[in-house]
């Protein structure tokens, strides 16, 4: 297993934990705003890497398009890489990292790298069903948005980069119901893991995407 021991950066992360939908990505892509936070995706790299045709890319979508997590081994050499090229001192939200808890245990076994917080977004499963159905991305810039409850300005347009909004490929329900499979058999272990290093914060996130912003900054003051 690779860890993370060769890395050169010195970077402080906010590890996002939670279920498909429960709105890591929109809260992230908000802090960002700020110049305070860097949002890595694993995810939106992923995503990238499909669209680019990448061998990494090629690899990844034989289990996304299933809903299956994509192995440790590949993910962990990914984000090694990945925070090797930050400039030291920034802060990091870390968002779809780390899945299991051989990930979270190589980002620890990381001495140029701090989890300082592992904030674990909690909402019942039934609401996320139609939260992943109804959820439309950005295809340039990933932004998130839902039919009902977070419509882009314009039908179809992204806010933020004029992007075309389109749906996910893993947002069909039988693909999302797969997916909060696989997060239920490994987030136990990852709650347990941040628990017992006295790090692990439970937000409630059934309630305003504002309003679970103005939590987040408060925690991260
Ligand atoms: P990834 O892209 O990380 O997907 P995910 O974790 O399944 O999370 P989502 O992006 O689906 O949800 P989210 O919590 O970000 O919700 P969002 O803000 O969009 O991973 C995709 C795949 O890549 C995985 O299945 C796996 O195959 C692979 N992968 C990635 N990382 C991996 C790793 N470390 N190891 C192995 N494999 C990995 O919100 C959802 C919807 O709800 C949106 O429409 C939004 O507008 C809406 N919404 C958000 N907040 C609210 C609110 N407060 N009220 C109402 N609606 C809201």
């Amino acid at each position: 297993m690779r860890s993370f021991a060769d890395a050169e950066v010195s970077v402080r992360i906010t590890v996002f934990l939670g279920a498909p939908g429960s709105g890591k990505g929109t809260q992230a892509k908000l802090l960002s705003q700020s110049d305070r936070f860097v949002h890595l995706s694993t995810g939106d790299i992923l995503r990238n890497a499909i669209k680019e045709g990448t061998p990494l890319g090629r690899e990844a979508k034989t289990f996304m398009d299933k809903g299956e997590l994509v192995p440790d081994a590949t993910m962990i050499g990914l984000i090694k890489d990945t925070l090797s090229k930050l400039k030291p001192d920034q802060h990091v939200i870390l968002d779809g990292f780390p899945r299991t808890v051989a990930q979270a245990e190589a980002l620890n076994s990381n001495t140029a790298t701090q989890v300082e917080h592992a904030l674990l977004f909690e909402i019942v499963d039934s609401l996320l069903i139609d939260r992943l159905t109804g959820r439309r991305v950005c295809k340039q810039c990933g932004q998130p948005f839902h039919m009902k409850h977070i419509r882009p300005k314009k039908e179809g347009i992204c806010d933020l980069c004029n992007g075309e909004v389109i749906q996910r490929s893993d947002d069909h329900e039988d693909v999302v119901k797969r997916r909060l499979e696989i997060f239920h058999s490994q987030n136990k272990g990852l709650v347990d893991y941040y628990s017992d290093k006295h790090k692990l914060k439970r937000i409630n996130v059934d309630q305003p995407a504002d309003s679970v912003q103005k939590i987040l900054m408060e925690l991260l003051k």
